[in-house]
């Protein structure tokens, strides 16, 4: 086992209040019990599952969620935290999906507040589909506050346990794949596959550091050694993940979406981009009040820790659980097939200041969907299903499934 980098505190971190700091000091605390019951080497993807999963502690599960653009409590907004556009304009393929099913089941994954829920419910009544609308959310404080949100909706809507037996029509996941634990590997000199994981820091030297835990590296079980191996080169200095958990899961699909599609829209790359020479550390990102670092060591429990997804992974996995990959493509071209701009066709004829301020929010918000600076390019649309008769609308032109 060696270390491979102790924690360092991100630049510009906020001052921690009392709360904050007790919350941190709990977590610290069961990831030490972890590390001590796994022997002293606790797998980065253990590591990560238990930092955002960890009941009543995770980041996603001990109310630390903090989604929204809003400063100093928001950590990061996703696309429909922006507004309800994002919903209106999925609604449109996501409503050819129901048509080609024959189906009105919706199925959204990892449904964060509810926002895209919320609106894509309502957009769709008002196009006369009554949606039968389920979530599966593994975090119960977010499925609650979930709940509450969607009151009103609730008789459209029940939140599912696990995944269905049988499945027939949308399957939706917005930026769940980057929210799955990763592996972390890195080689060795002679190009031997390492395996990193977190160790605890002895008390001497933790007295020092933001955080008492070390990256460290051990040599890769057998299984992780050979997938990496099949899929780059090793390199000398070189860090990268590989995210079995989100295969698996992309895998299972092929067991129970029995006729549908899923619309699956994340941040991310086909694997000749993912594991790019020049990408050497990897794509792991922090996010704490919107302040984006790399240490995932630090503020456990309290921070989002993703990384970004290897598109090509995807859609292998999807085609081993038997389905068909449809269509990929960039979020801009996706929300342009699907009709945005018609949307943003007709400024409202009422000028009265709190219309017109709307108006103004929906037009900064296309523009974060879409320009290549911001959502548009570097957030991809993975379409996989089973017995779709038509083509896809979001992936009608610019498809890149050739760069998978
Ligand atoms: C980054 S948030 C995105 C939330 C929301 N989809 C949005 O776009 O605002 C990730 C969400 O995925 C959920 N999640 C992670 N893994 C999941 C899984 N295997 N099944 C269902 N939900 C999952 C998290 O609890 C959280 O709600």
């Amino acid at each position: 086992m060696n270390v491979l980098s102790a924690p360092a505190l991100p630049h510009g971190l906020p001052p921690l209040s009392d709360e904050l700091k007790t919350h941190l000091d709990q977590v610290n605390a069961a990831l030490l019990g972890h590390i001590e019951r796994a022997g002293g080497f606790l797998p980065f993807d253990q590591w990560m599952h238990q930092a955002l999963y960890a009941p009543e502690l995770g980041y996603y599960t001990g109310g630390s969620t903090k989604f929204g653009s809003n400063l100093p409590t928001g950590d990061f907004t996703t696309a429909p935290e922006l507004s309800s556009l994002f919903a209106q304009t999925l609604s449109r393929q996501v409503s050819q999906i129901l048509h080609d099913s024959q189906s009105v089941a919706i199925l959204e994954f990892g449904a964060g507040s509810g926002a895209l829920a919320q609106a894509l419910i309502t957009e769709l009544r008002q196009q006369g589909i009554e949606p039968e609308y389920s979530i599966l959310e593994v975090s119960p404080d977010l499925r609650e506050r979930q709940q509450q949100r969607l009151a009103p909706l609730r008789a459209h809507i029940q939140w599912l346990d696990r995944t269905p037996d049988d499945f027939k029509g949308c399957v939706i996941a917005n930026e769940v794949l980057d929210a799955m634990p990763a592996s972390l590997f890195t080689f060795g000199q002679d190009g031997q596959v390492l395996e990193v994981g977190v160790i605890a820091a002895d008390q001497t030297t933790a007295r020092g550091l933001p955080a008492p835990f070390y990256l460290a590296t051990r040599p890769a079980p057998e299984h992780l050694a050979l997938l990496v191996a099949e899929r780059l080169e090793p390199q000398p200095f070189y860090l990268s993940e590989i995210n079995l958990q989100a295969e698996a899961w992309m895998r299972s699909m092929g067991t129970w979406l029995s006729r549908g599609a899923a619309i699956l829209v994340d941040y991310g790359f086909p694997r000749h981009e993912y594991y790019h020479p020049q990408r050497d550390q990897g794509t792991l990102m922090c996010h704490f009040r919107h302040l984006a670092h790399a240490q995932p060591l630090v503020l456990a429990g309290l921070q989002d820790i993703t990384t970004h997804v290897d598109f090509t992974a995807m859609a292998d996995a999807a085609l081993e659980g038997g389905l068909d990959v449809l269509g990929y493509t960039t979020q801009a071209r996706f929300l342009m097939n699907c009709g945005i701009a018609n949307y943003l066709a007709s400024p409202p004829a009422d000028n009265t200041p709190a219309v017109q301020q709307q108006w103004a929010h929906t037009m900064s918000s296309a523009n974060k969907l879409l320009s290549e600076a911001e959502m548009g390019e570097l957030f991809k649309v993975l379409l996989v299903g089973r017995h779709m008769t038509t083509p896809l609308l979001g992936t009608l032109s610019g498809d890149r499934r050739d760069r998978l």
